[in-house]
């Protein structure tokens, strides 16, 4: 059997060092310089040669410098004729740029998944992406894990006698309708149109939110805006209390600041960005056991598939 080498680049060390003690395998060192003119190097400090090369990297801000580090880290292992070099990305930042929904505008997340494949990446693993089809843009295999499990694991010790879980869109009510299967629940979903960034629409919610518990589901929050708007309809619906859930808490601009100030009960995230801030309504899952289960099955040669069965 091959062995196994993990490094991790400088995007989130506390989850590479995680995966790593539950992997028990040594982090390999990395060294990282920026020239006097900005360009990076990335020199990786353990023998690749070989190796099933594992590189740990979310793609969270800044977004670009972690890429073109993720891109140079692929390019070494290639380079020091690694058996296989596996991206393991818990955040793909450029998911969201899935579509052509405006004249002259690159689809990224396609561009993103190009440039990894030419820097040398064999195969990605990553969580809960965007869109589905997101993971059709890599020409190498994906394995494509969420975090319902861990996130139903969390509201299984809250009573949800009342509870109906709620989608911001139809685009993620697939993935609520999942969640709300795995705890026995009813789901709703918003009717939501962005028109910028920063502003979004949800003109109308599809279901019975009324008088209930809502859990709102999302893939990530990010400046808030659509789970601000949500809220607004929610409470227009008459919901009892609100509880907000998501695989990434990015929480750009004060996000967390405003949405723990606000009358939510709690806020519940996975750790695949780092998260700066801390707060009594916010908890925090890990997702570094699946990720090393994950890594370990790919590296054995196991099924992966159990992991993201929904
Ligand atoms: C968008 O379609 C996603 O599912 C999320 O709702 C969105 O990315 C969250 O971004 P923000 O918090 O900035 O509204």
């Amino acid at each position: 059997m091959r062995e196994i080498a993990v490094f991790g680049g400088s995007s989130h060390p506390a989850l590479t060092a995680e995966i790593c003690a539950h992997l028990a395998v040594p982090q390999r060192p990395v060294l990282l310089k920026r020239f006097a003119n900005d360009c990076l190097e990335v020199q990786l400090q353990s023998n690749c040669r070989e190796r099933d090369v594992f590189i740990i990297q979310s793609l969270v801000r800044p977004v670009q410098e972690h890429l073109v580090e993720l891109l140079l880290m692929a390019d070494a292992a290639r380079g020091a004729s690694a058996a296989r070099v596996n991206a393991v990305i818990p955040h793909y930042a450029y998911a969201r740029s899935d579509k052509k929904d405006a004249p002259r505008i690159s689809i990224g997340g396609r561009l993103v998944a190009d440039l990894l494949v030419t820097a040398g990446v064999d195969r990605v693993l990553t969580l809960n992406l965007h869109s589905p089809q997101v993971h059709g843009f890599f020409s190498v295999p994906v394995d494509h894990l969420h975090a319902l499990r861990e996130l139903a694991g969390h509201f299984r010790q809250r009573d949800l006698s009342n509870a109906v879980v709620v989608s911001p869109d139809l685009g993620y009510a697939k993935s609520a309708a999942a969640f709300a299967r795995r705890l026995g629940l009813p789901v709703a979903a918003g009717a939501k149109e962005r028109v910028s960034d920063s502003e979004v629409h949800i003109t109308a919610i599809i279901g019975d939110v009324a008088g209930h518990d809502v859990i709102i589901l999302d893939d990530e929050i990010s400046r808030g805006t659509t789970v601000f708007e949500l809220l607004d309809r929610l409470r227009e619906q008459g919901a009892r209390s609100i509880a907000v859930a998501c695989t990434h808490g990015l929480f750009a601009d004060n996000a967390l600041d405003k949405l723990a100030a606000s009358d939510v009960t709690e806020i519940v995230c996975t750790n695949t960005a780092p998260l700066e801030a801390e707060h009594p309504k916010l908890t925090v899952l890990s997702v570094a056991p699946a990720l090393a289960e994950a890594i370990r099955r790919i590296h054995d040669g196991e099924s992966v598939s159990s992991l993201f069965d929904h």
